[in-house]
């Protein structure tokens, strides 16, 4: 659920919604126990909760979602983290992060490259890591070709993928 402080538009609550769906379908395939998909649905409904809010931008809503759910009383340093990092990535991620990261890009309303996403989609649940891979290196070279800067936590979660 959202929580009750979450400024977002009608659009970005679908994006939510289909973000926690994937990660719900995933879980069940990989028969995943109740408390951890738990965990993984607490930052797919917190992931973007001030994504909208008026002085949110790209680069920091991840870190003002985490710090608020902290503020709130939520513990869970991998949910804090899966939140905190979701829009650059992070070396330290377990799986809360790692499968907030793929489903927040995997999920079905995205339409660019919409069949090779739904084929990554797929796949997670056999190989999961293998696609992790992929959705990163697509990530990076995005940003690469677009001629912005990496931050240091993208770089060193990539090296961390890439020297597997
Ligand atoms: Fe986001």
């Amino acid at each position: 659920m959202l929580p009750e402080w979450a400024v977002v538009t009608a659009k970005r609550r679908a994006h939510i919604e289909r973000v926690a769906a994937t990660i719900r379908e995933w879980g069940a395939a990989m028969g995943i126990a109740p408390a951890e998909l738990q965990r993984w649905e607490r930052a797919a409904w917190w992931h973007d909760a001030l994504r909208d809010a008026e002085l949110a931008t790209e680069m920091d809503h991840g870190p003002l979602a985490a710090a608020r759910l902290e503020q709130e009383g939520e513990r869970d340093r991998g949910v804090l983290d899966a939140v905190r990092y979701h829009s650059i990535g992070y070396a330290g991620w377990d799986d809360v992060g790692k499968m907030l990261y793929l489903a927040d890009y995997l999920e079905p309303g995205r339409v660019h490259d919409a069949a090779e996403r739904a084929t990554l989609r797929g796949r997670v649940p056999r190989e999961r890591d293998a696609v992790l891979r992929e959705v990163a290196r697509r990530r990076v070279e995005r940003t690469v070709h677009a001629g912005w800067p990496l931050a240091a936590e993208t770089v060193a979660f990539w090296n961390a993928l890439a020297s597997r």
